[in-house]
């Protein structure tokens, strides 16, 4: 198959010197690639600004902003067979970026405006035909409720959703621990686990069809 893997945060840029962004790492993501990877598919990576290494043999595309995100994920819509999107991809981004570094003037308060991003998966979820789609949930409460309804107004196959806030299953973690719903509504509670296995167990899954 030919799979495409999106992973890492985005930085929206405010000024030269200062970004809004989240702590994602892009640890999931790559190692879903790189489980894609081992096992024969064809993979292009997609990712926002990581410190992880992404091992060499993975094609990847660095990107920095939502805007960026979402240009590469349509160029490469049409060559795949489906899409796994870990990337937390900002909701917002400043109205205005200046060119030049904001000075502080006085020290008075600050009030920044922003407006939304594209929903990327959301738009592919539109326009999915045959592919398939996986999403990734990061909720603090809620998780099966918030994740399902992401799944149906995202329209996708499947979607694993974590809660950020619990110790092995956060931003930045070597493990995740999460609840997997598909489109068949079916619910499915893994153990914690480490990132690598669970891209292992995303490929097998996929390959045995999750459309
Ligand atoms: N996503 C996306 N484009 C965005 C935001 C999110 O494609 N602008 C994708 C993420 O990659 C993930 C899924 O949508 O696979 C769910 O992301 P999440 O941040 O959990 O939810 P949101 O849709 O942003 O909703 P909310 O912030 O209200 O929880």
């Amino acid at each position: 198959m030919k799979i495409l893997v999106t992973a890492g945060p985005t930085r929206e840029f405010i000024d030269p010197v200062r970004f809004l962004s989240n702590p994602s790492t892009g640890k999931m993501g790559i190692a879903i690639a790189e489980a894609a990877q081992e096992k024969g598919h064809e993979v292009v990576l997609i990712c926002g600004p990581t410190s992880e290494t992404i091992p060499g043999p993975i094609r990847s595309v660095a990107v920095v902003n939502a805007k960026e995100m979402r240009d590469q994920v349509m160029n490469w819509f049409d060559w795949c067979d489906g899409v796994v999107m870990t990337a937390a991809v900002a909701d917002y981004t400043p109205e205005l970026k200046s060119e030049q570094k904001i000075k502080k003037g006085n020290g008075g308060k600050w009030s920044l405006k922003l407006i939304p991003t594209a929903d990327i998966l959301a738009e592919l979820g539109s326009q999915k035909g045959n592919k398939w789609l996986v999403g990734f949930a990061a909720e603090t409460e809620n998780l099966k409720h918030n994740a399902a309804e992401k799944l149906k107004k995202k329209n996708l196959d499947m979607i694993l959703v974590n809660d950020i806030q619990k110790s092995g299953s956060g931003f930045g973690s070597d493990t995740n621990e999460v609840s997997v719903i598909r489109k068949s509504g079916s619910v499915e509670i893994l153990p914690q686990m480490t990132k690598s296995d669970l891209g292992n167990w995303l490929i097998d899954e996929i390959e045995k069809g999750i459309a």
